[in-house]
């Protein structure tokens, strides 16, 4: 008996089927007679973006003003699952003022490759991470009675082709890292809805794969909410309901209805299914419309309060990663005169683009809180924002004005024409106007701080030429407060890496095929992804995951385990206590890891791997006691070869320390289980080097990787890129771009959206550009634009004229 069916049976087949697509671009259908109301669902991960006015899901029409708090690639940094907590239920307050009921947020895709240009709303290459920190903020925010939608499931890891491209990896790799980083939120903040991705996963698409969305999100994880699909990734809607999907966003002004009612009604699909997705559709509406927490939420927002907890979040994740000479905490003492270069520190960039971007409350940047603070101060422009890579200014100029014992910061990083969702980055660099720009000064001042933007990591060829770094990624609304306020020591930096920054690009490990495969996406590195990959391969880095200094200085001592050897049928809990003392001169914070290694880690498993962190607040002099409870699931590993998860026996070393490469502490313990069986996988797999080869990874996979053939005759599942080749396509793609971008509001190539919209609508199966835009891109249209590829004139213009 499903929990709704009462009102089940009084809705027709057609309402029924209604109800599985959205109204519009932001909500459900309703119907009044039964009872039942329309909800809202709006982005996103780091702030609300509600629009009331012109939709889009692309950021780019306006959206009502909101808090924009770090997004996860700074926030990730605090380690501190109680501040995602406080930002989950401040997003939940807004989105109750707003009358929003579900937010689309977080993302926990794991970030596989430095270049992927949506890694900013994303928490880190390490699945513990990613889940904990995802859980505590799903928590956060249906605390308040509003939604989740944990996102993109699964296998979403870069944005060229993300419609249509096939992420194809082994399974190991896909539990052990992947799926990880999804079922902790799952199991336990139990998020009401789950979003699934636009690409394919072992050739079928996310949203209609019975593998990930039944057997994994559903049968294995427990997921009872609604699968709600990502904007217009449904592709087949009768493949996705038996697949375990039910919501379908936006509504495509019913696309998808006929041939879904025809379907049930030839009996292709069981009726039941549609009513166990409506029966889930009503329960997430009924529950977030109906919430309880509504009346005595609303007008509780306070958005002083909410700057101030975006101002602290970003405070508590900042990196410092290099403090030469202990150049900083800069002294105000007004003995040396302060000069600030760069446009990012009179504009910053703070949050990324696309469809997570918002209006923020207000913003302050690092000349704001200068002239704020009365901190006289001298400021160069440098470099330009706007047009990507010049000067802003001559190099004579800013040379000039500076001399030798000043104190210099420079604030630089990537432009938001760089990196956004919709396109990958093309490279690791930073402008080369920023790059020389710093080379130059450092020729006469080395004093100098450098303030580094962006979502991403960036190679460094300066690092040894400046005396501090400061990274703040995209810091939020509050970032310019934030940067002064660890400039001058107000506070003791705390945050730590949440990913690797290699020294050169082509040391990943994916460096040679990411971005270069368009359709089948090969995860030829399996399970080394990030430090997983750098610690097997022993490659040196530029700064390691989990790494992060501070003011003062920490000592870790007294390490001590539960027991010796654990058997877990026996024992629930390993319990790992140690402590942590603040030996220097100013209070701190400090995330310690812990991590834990197989003794002998020869064959296909990570050197190590973080189980747990946290963030102990310690005043001079002072110390604090850490425990940490390790279980059973901790030391599960996916076995291929049992397709199961599975706890190894032999000895361990459990491993805590100030990052993954300064290992402080370390104790063995012996672990009951099954025994590891050594499989025969090529020696890339045991023992990572250089780059692995496709031959390698179909050895892995024990199977060959099918070619994508692409040609005539083309489909509506076809892409107006795929398409661009015939030569009659040229014009007629040129013509509805021009429309397209117009009706964007984008005027020129220069303009940052061009690329989002340009990529969505060039890479976007033909059929789903009706789903987002159905007034602009109506089903004929779609049908004559095949047509026309197909060199089939005659017959497309009968059926324009026929709509005529
Ligand atoms: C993004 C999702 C987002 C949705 C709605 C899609 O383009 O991938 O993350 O929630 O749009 O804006």
């Amino acid at each position: 008996m499903l929990k709704h069916q009462e009102l089940i049976d009084k809705m027709t087949l057609t309402e029924k089927i209604r109800i599985t697509s959205g109204k519009d671009n932001w909500r459900t259908e309703e119907f009044p007679a039964v009872g039942i109301p329309k909800i809202t669902l709006s982005d996103g991960p780091h702030g609300l973006r509600h629009q009331e006015e012109e939709q889009d899901h692309l950021g780019i029409n306006e959206s009502n003003p909101a808090t924009c708090f770090p997004p996860a690639c700074l926030s990730a940094a605090s380690f501190d699952e109680e501040l995602l907590y406080e930002m989950g239920r401040a997003i939940g307050i807004e989105a109750i003022n707003d009358h929003v009921h579900v937010v689309l947020g977080p993302g926990v895709n794991i970030k596989r490759n430095p270049l992927c240009g949506r890694n900013f709303e994303y928490f880190s290459e390490d699945p513990h991470l990613s889940a904990r920190l995802s859980s505590a903020w799903i928590r956060g925010l249906q605390s308040t009675g509003v939604g989740a939608s944990l996102k993109h499931f699964a296998l979403n890891n870069q944005e060229e082709n993300r419609m249509k491209s096939d992420s194809i990896a082994d399974r190991k790799a896909m539990h052990d890292i992947y799926l990880k980083a999804f079922e902790n939120p799952v199991r336990e903040a139990k998020p009401y809805t789950v979003m699934c991705s636009y690409n394919l996963v072992d050739g079928v698409y996310a949203s209609e794969n019975g593998m990930l969305l039944k057997e994994i999100l559903r049968e294995k994880f427990g997921f009872e909410g609604v699968v709600v699909t990502d904007w217009a990734a449904m592709n087949d809607k009768t493949a996705s309901l038996k697949a375990g999907l039910d919501l379908e966003m936006p509504g495509g002004a019913g696309y998808f209805d006929e041939k879904l009612e025809e379907d049930i009604r030839e009996g292709k699909l069981d009726e039941g299914t549609l009513d166990q997705a409506v029966d889930r559709i009503l329960e997430l509406i009924l529950k977030t419309a109906g919430n309880g927490k509504i009346k005595e939420l609303t007008g509780t927002l306070d958005i002083e309060k909410h700057h101030d907890l975006a101002r602290r979040i970003a405070l508590e994740s900042v990196i410092l990663l290099k403090n030469e000479d202990k150049i900083l905490p800069l002294s105000l003492d007004g003995s040396r005169k302060i000069v600030v270069i760069g446009a990012l520190a009179e504009k910053p960039r703070y949050q990324g683009a696309g469809s997570s971007h918002i209006i923020p409350y207000k913003l302050t940047s690092l000349l704001d809180a200068l002239k704020e603070k009365d901190i006289s101060h001298t400021y160069y422009e440098g470099y330009s924002l706007e047009e990507g890579d010049h000067p802003a200014q001559s190099v004579e100029e800013i040379l000039t004005g500076i001399q030798k014992e000043d104190t210099v910061i420079f604030a630089v990083g990537l432009p938001d024409s760089y990196e956004s969702e919709g396109f990958d980055r093309e490279h690791m660099r930073l402008p080369d106007a920023q790059n020389e720009l710093i080379e130059k000064i450092a020729q006469v001042n080395r004093n100098i701080t450098v303030l580094l933007y962006g979502g991403a990591p960036v190679e460094m060829p300066w690092i040894d030429h400046v005396k501090g770094l400061i990274n703040l990624y995209l810091p939020g609304q509050a970032g310019g407060e934030v940067a002064a306020g660890i400039l001058f020591g107000e506070t003791s930096p705390s945050g730590k890496l949440p990913e690797t920054y290699p020294l050169f690009y082509r040391d990943h490990v994916t460096s040679e095929i990411f971005g270069r495969e368009k359709y089948q996406v090969t995860y030829r590195e399996g399970i080394y992804v990030g430090y997983r990959f750098f610690d097997k391969a022993r490659k040196e880095v530029l700064f390691p995951f989990g790494f992060g200094l501070s003011y003062t200085d920490f000592v870790y001592e007294d390490l001590q385990l539960s027991h010796e050897q654990v058997d877990f049928n026996e024992t629930a809990e390993l319990t790992v206590t140690f402590r942590i003392r603040n030996t220097g001169e100013v209070h701190g914070k400090e995330t310690a890891q812990l991590y834990i290694s197989r003794a002998d880690h020869e064959g296909y498993m990570a050197v190590k791997e973080l189980k747990g962190f946290r963030k102990v607040s310690l005043n001079a002099g002072e110390g604090g006691d850490v425990t940490f409870k390790l279980k059973k699931e901790d030391f599960h590993q996916f076995d291929s070869g049992e397709n199961k998860e599975m706890v190894y026996e032999g000895e361990y070393d459990i491993l805590v320390g100030s990052s993954s490469r300064d290992i402080l502490l370390k104790k063995r313990v012996y672990i009951s289980g099954e025994p590891f069986k050594k499989s025969t996988v090529p020696d890339f797999y045991n023992r990572p080097s250089g780059k692995p080869s496709l031959e390698d990874f179909e050895k892995l996979l024990g199977r060959k990787i099918p070619e994508t053939k692409l040609g005539k005759p083309f489909t509506v599942d076809n892409t107006l890129s795929e398409m661009s080749g015939v030569p009659q396509m040229k014009i007629v793609i040129r013509k509805l771009s021009s429309m397209l971008m117009e009706s964007a509001g984008v005027r020129s190539r220069q303009d940052n959206a061009y690329k989002v919209v340009h990529s969505m609508f060039m890479q976007t199966p033909i059929k789903r550009l009706t789903l987002v835009s159905p007034d602009r891109m109506p089903k004929y249209m779609g049908e004559v634009l095949v047509l026309i590829a197909n060199g089939e004139y005659l017959k497309a213009a009968a059926k324009a004229r026929a709509k005529k």
